[in-house]
């Protein structure tokens, strides 16, 4: 069957292409119109790999790690425009989100995070662009063909039915046999540890277990993907935190393509392949979280993406040597490494994160304050500097250290992790080192 086809391209394709298996069993699916009865129809042939077809083409290739068919797909947003009458929300956007690729959005309020995922999902119009899952272009699909499910903020269940009745609901209104509905709840509420509460209405379950259960009713749609929207923003932090590692380990288990928006520096750093930091229904910056908190390509990613923030300055450049800029910063000089990049008009913008601040000697000094913040949590320990004029800079002090408020503080960069910044554009200057932050002397 698979002669039909180029077999050598599909081979680089699959998600397994290079690890030698024993056997390989490959069914192939049309990609139109099969859905579930596709799923089920290869599982019990035990097929391996599952090629799904569509005019003759390759679309899109899967298994999961144990072997089964899971259904993945990429997802391809090609200058994505949204306009709401004449107010443009959504610029230009071109993404192309790998199949089983977990992918975060963040950016501030009103960025067009959530209109973005919307437009995925088809509950908005796309104004212009094309958008294709899978291989094939959905753009101009009612949601109910793109066969993705999205989990929101609010659970949006229906207070009425039981919790296995609001999972298998949207099955039910597919024609789906209630049978399979059952199987299938019954599977995905083991997943979620549900099981115990089918029987009951979402007004007897804590706000985890209703979270739970809207994922529930997303899973059991064995979705091409999911879109998140900030699903754990109304829950409570030990709760977040639990629900967190169960996302984490349910994509581990399923694998399946998802977008996911948050506010959550630790949900976006810690769950995420790629993220994508929007800014003004643009997209700033796509990376892999280390990346971008290590290489951040301009001021505004700098200062979004950590916590607490980066801190930033503008500083006079005094000279030039070598590869090195020598700046003017608050209480002395400091020589970065600039990658030979020239300061435009004579100013930078030095980014400089918490931990990448040191205690030292006054003579050394970049900065040197009056301590007006200790917060110790634990784990960290920071301290706000007031380094006068109404700058204050964050410093990660060593935990146990015994400053109080109100000291004197000293403290001084280590020039390979400081970030340049062009003071008029934001952009990065230079890429400067990558090494692990080490605490080089203690307070
Ligand atoms: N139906 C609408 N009509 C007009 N403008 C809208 C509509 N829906 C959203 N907007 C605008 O589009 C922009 C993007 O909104 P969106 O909800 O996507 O932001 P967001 O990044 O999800 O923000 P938040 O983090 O607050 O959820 C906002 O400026 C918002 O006011
Ligand atoms: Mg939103």
């Amino acid at each position: 069957m698979i002669s039909r086809f180029n077999a050598a391209k599909a081979a680089v394709d699959l998600p397994d292409a290079g690890r030698p298996r024993p056997i390989l069993r490959i069914g192939v699916a049309k990609a139109r119109g099969v859905g579930a009865v596709r799923t089920k129809a290869l599982d019990l042939l035990a097929i391996d790999i599952v090629i799904i077809i569509d005019n003759g083409q390759v679309v899109k290739p899967a298994s999961d790690e144990a072997g089964r068919s899971t259904i993945v797909a990429a997802i391809e947003l090609r200058n994505l425009r949204k306009d709401y009458g004449s107010v443009n929300v959504i610029r230009s956007i071109s993404l192309a989100i790998k199949s089983g690729e977990f992918v975060v959005l963040v950016g501030p309020s009103g960025c067009g995070k959530s209109t973005l995922l919307r437009m995925l999902a088809g509950l908005e119009e796309i104004t212009d662009g094309d958008l294709a899952i899978g291989g094939r272009p959905v753009g101009h699909l009612p949601p109910a063909e793109r066969n993705v499910a999205m989990v929101f903020q609010d659970y949006a269940l229906y207070p009425h039915m039981s919790v296995a009745e609001n999972m298998g609901f949207g099955l039910k209104m597919r024609d789906v046999a209630q049978q399979e509905i059952d199987a299938r709840v019954s599977d995905a509420a083991a997943v979620l540890k549900l099981d115990p509460y089918l029987d009951r209405r979402p007004g007897q379950l804590s706000g985890g277990q209703r979270q739970r259960v809207a994922m529930g009713r997303a899973i059991v749609r064995k979705p091409d993907a999911f879109l998140f929207d900030e699903p754990l923003s109304n829950l409570d932090a030990a709760l977040r935190v639990e629900m967190r590692l169960e996302i984490a380990k349910l994509h581990r288990r399923i694998k399946a393509t998802t977008v996911y928006v948050t506010h959550d520096q630790v949900e976006a750093m810690t769950l995420a392949d790629r993220i994508v930091v929007m800014n003004g229904g643009d997209v700033e910056q796509v990376g892999a979280p280390l990346d971008l908190y290590r290489s951040p390509a301009t001021l505004f990613v700098a200062q979004f993406i950590g916590s607490p923030t980066m801190n930033v300055l503008e500083c006079p450049v005094l000279a030039t040597r070598g590869d090195r800029l020598v700046l003017e910063v608050p209480a002395g000089r400091a020589e970065i490494p600039s990658g030979g990049a020239q300061a435009p008009n004579g100013r930078v913008t030095l980014g400089i994160r918490p931990e990448g601040l040191v205690p030292c000697a006054p003579e050394e000094a970049w900065f040197s304050g009056t301590l007006s913040v200790v917060e110790r949590l634990g784990s960290q320990t920071f301290g706000y500097l007031d380094i006068g004029r109404d700058r204050m800079i964050t410093v990660e002090l060593p935990r146990d250290s015994r400053v109080e408020i109100g000291e004197s503080l000293s403290v001084a960069g280590s020039a390979a992790h400081a970030h340049l910044f062009d003071a008029a554009s934001g952009e990065r200057l230079a890429s400067h080192g990558h090494e692990p932050l080490l605490k080089a002397c203690t307070a």
